[in-house]
């Protein structure tokens, strides 16, 4: 059984939602933030709408989807494939779902990616929405339009990039989120900060993990602040020309990591960006690998780690972030400014054999 966090519940505060539009190159997304699932059918008609959850999160929070269409996946990410799609697209089918149905991923990434792709395949494409339901979901898998799912054991390798009309936030759903994904979600806010937030880093240094899960007000801030940093980052480079490749800061030897070892997502992108920082010192002058570290070992989150460099190295030239013989990597200038800088591949090389 998973640890989940008691403290302080967290509650639905109705009248505090916000409301914002953000324009992508296509397409307008609807954010409901600090609302909760009690909105949903103001925003959709349940009668024209499916529910995508899995079970985790339906058993968790079942009352809260009495009256809606739903189908429940397994959940995981082993179930994140094209079996798994041909399943919602039968069951769709049965349901006699057509093109004015809105399909609503409530989960986590799994969920959200499974969701935003069936529904962009679905009779040629349908309405999505998301409802996040983990913190990793919440502050960036469903922001950014990219759903898909894993091919064996390449991750993403099939998928489309399509907005959701919108998506609405329920922080009441963390009250059963367990631990390590906490972490998890705490490592892709760590990351935000440091490329692009220096007064959030230094909130970030002051708090802690206990502080946020015990404060409504607090999470519900971070939660927010973190959704618009990315949301900024991916309209100004939809589809990965350039800022967009700063939201990779640390995934570069932490997808190797990933591949080779047994660590969660979070923990191996914690590892990768504590070498980012030290490539970055070693690269730019960057003055403070150390408070990276300090603030991800504050969060549960591991940092210095010993790797067998010349086999993460091999993975890593397989990146998709790699042009030719350049590698483009994402470092830091200063706590708050992340930069991509292409390094030649025998430079790093070096540079890992030193580490
Ligand atoms: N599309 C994107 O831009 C993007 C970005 C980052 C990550 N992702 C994808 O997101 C996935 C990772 O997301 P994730 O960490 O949310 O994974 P996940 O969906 O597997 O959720 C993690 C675990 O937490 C459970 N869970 C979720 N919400 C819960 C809740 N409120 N209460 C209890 N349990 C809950 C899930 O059932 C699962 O067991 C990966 O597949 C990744 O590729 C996509
Ligand atoms: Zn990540």
């Amino acid at each position: 059984m998973a640890t989940t966090v008691s403290l302080r519940p967290l509650r639905e505060i109705k009248s505090e939602m916000r409301k914002l539009t953000y324009k992508f190159s296509n397409s307008s997304v609807d954010y409901f933030l600090a609302g909760g699932i009690s909105h949903l059918k103001e925003i959709v008609d349940k009668d024209n709408a499916v529910v995508i959850t899995d079970e985790n999160v339906y058993n968790a929070h079942t009352k809260r989807f009495k009256n809606w269409n739903c189908i429940v996946l397994k959940p995981g990410e082993e179930y994140k494939t094209q079996a798994t799609v041909d399943e919602v697209i039968d069951q769709l089918i049965e349901m006699e779902a057509d093109r004015k149905t809105t399909l609503i991923g409530v989960g986590g990434g799994v969920i959200t990616d499974i969701t935003g792709y069936v529904a962009s395949v679905y009779m040629r494409g349908i309405t999505f929405g998301f409802i996040p339901t983990s913190l990793l979901a919440m502050v960036d898998a469903s922001i950014g339009g990219k759903n898909g799912i894993d091919v064996g054991v390449y991750k993403n390798m099939v998928g489309i990039i399509r907005q959701p009309k919108f998506i609405l936030h329920d922080m009441v759903f963390l009250n059963s989120l367990p631990q390590q994904e906490w972490e998890n979600g705490f490592a892709e806010i760590i990351k935000h900060a440091a490329i692009k937030d220096a007064r959030m880093f230094k909130e970030l240094e002051e708090r802690s993990l206990k502080h946020y899960q015990g404060r409504q007000k607090s999470i519900c801030e971070l939660v927010q602040s973190n959704a618009i940093i990315k949301t900024k980052v991916v309209q100004n480079d939809e589809f990965e020309k350039g800022e967009r490749r700063l939201l990779n800061f640390g995934h570069t030897i932490g997808h190797a990591l990933e591949n080779q070892y047994e660590l969660s997502h979070g923990q191996a992108i914690a590892i990768g960006m504590t070498y980012a920082s030290v490539i970055s010192q070693k690269i730019l002058g960057f003055k403070e690998p150390g408070r990276v570290a300090a603030l991800l070992l504050k969060y549960d989150l591991p940092t210095f780690a010993d790797f067998d460099k010349q086999k993460v190295f091999e993975v890593l030239k397989m990146d998709k972030k790699r042009e030719r013989k350049e590698m483009n990597y994402v470092l830091l200038e200063k706590i708050g400014k992340g930069v991509v800088k292409s390094i030649p591949l025998k430079q790093l090389e070096e540079i890992i054999q030193e580490l």
